[in-house]
C-alpha cells in the first residue's frame, strides 16, 4: 500500500527521471480550514515551491505539474482569475530560487488562450531560465490530453495531405514528434504519476505520454503533500516491476 514505503532508503541510481503530479485537493484542503477555495490555491502555489526543490535535490530531471486543465475554465470566474494570477505571482517571487536550484522552467499548454499577463509571466520565466541545465519545471497550463491529440492529428493529415509526410510511415515517434512534450525530448513520458487527494483517475491528463507509467495515488491534498511523501512515491515506485508489456528477465 502507498505510505508504508517512507522509511525504505532510495535507491539512488533508480530515480524516476520524469514525474509528473496531478496537483488535486486545494479546495478540500480549505473547506477542511473553512477558509475560500483560493486559500486552498495558494497554499498550493506555496507547496509547488516546496516539492520543486525536493525534486530537485533527489535528482528527478523533469516534474510536470498539472497546474490548469482545458476543463478549469467551468470553475465561477474569480477562481479562474485566482488560478491565472498564480504563475505570475509564482515567477516575481520564487524565479531567483529557481535560478540558484538550476531549474529551467517550461510550460506547455493552449497558452493563446490564457490571459496575457500570464502568458507573459510563463515566457518570461522560460527566457529567465534558458540557460539553467537541472532539472525541467515543466507546467501544463490550459493543457488537455484530448486537445493536444487533436491537434497532433490534424498536424499530421495537413502533412500527409501536402503530400511531404507519407500515412505508412507514421509511427509512434511521429505522433510524439506532434505533442506538446516534444520539447523534453526522450524523457517526454513521466515514469511515475502521482495524483494527490485520494482521487484515481487520469483527468485528461497526457493520454498518450502516461501508456506505460506507474501510476501512484496518495490522499494527501496537494497542499499536505510533503517531501516525505514524495519520497514515499518514490520508494513505492521503485518497488514495481517495470516490464513495458514484456516479461521479468528473471522469470
Ligand atoms: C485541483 O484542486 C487544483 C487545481 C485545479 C489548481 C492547481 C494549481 C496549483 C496547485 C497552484 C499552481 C501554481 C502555479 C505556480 C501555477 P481542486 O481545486 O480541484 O481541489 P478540490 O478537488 O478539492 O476541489
Amino acid at each position: 500500500m502507498f505510505g508504508d514505503k517512507q522509511t525504505t532508503a532510495l535507491d539512488p541510481a533508480r530515480i524516476p527521471a520524469h514525474v509528473a503530479i496531478i496537483m488535486d485537493g486545494n479546495g478540500r484542503w480549505a473547506k477542511k480550514r473553512f477558509l475560500p477555495r483560493i486559500a486552498g490555491h495558494k497554499q498550493g502555489m506555496e507547496n509547488v515551491k516546496v516539492i520543486t526543490k525536493a525534486a530537485s535535490r533527489l535528482g528527478i530531471k523533469v516534474l510536470t505539474l498539472y497546474a490548469f486543465s482545458t476543463e478549469n475554465w467551468k470553475r465561477p470566474d474569480s477562481e479562474v482569475n485566482y488560478l491565472m494570477s498564480l504563475p505570475v505571482d509564482f515567477f516575481n517571487v520564487f524565479m531567483p530560487e529557481l535560478i540558484e536550484e538550476n531549474v529551467r522552467v517550461q510550460v506547455m499548454g493552449e497558452l493563446d488562450a490564457l490571459p496575457a499577463k500570464t502568458r507573459q509571466a510563463a515566457a518570461q520565466a522560460e527566457a529567465d531560465s534558458a540557460a539553467n541545465t537541472g532539472m525541467i519545471l515543466n507546467f501544463a497550463l490550459n493543457y488537455g490530453g484530448r486537445d493536444e491529440l487533436i491537434e497532433a492529428t490534424r498536424a499530421i493529415a495537413t502533412a500527409a495531405a501536402a503530400g511531404t509526410l507519407d500515412p505508412a510511415a507514421i509511427d509512434a515517434d511521429t505522433i510524439a514528434a506532434h505533442l506538446m512534450t516534444r520539447r523534453l525530448g526522450d524523457r517526454a513520458d513521466p515514469d511515475l504519476l502521482i495524483r494527490t487527494s485520494g482521487e484515481e483517475r487520469l483527468s485528461n491528463f497526457l493520454l498518450w505520454q502516461l501508456a506505460y507509467s506507474e501510476l501512484v495515488f496518495t490522499p494527501a491534498y496537494w497542499p499536505d503533500f510533503s517531501p516525505a511523501a514524495l519520497e514515499s512515491a518514490i520508494a513505492e515506485y521503485q518497488s514495481r516491476d517495470r516490464r513495458f508489456g514484456g516479461i521479468d528477465s528473471n522469470r
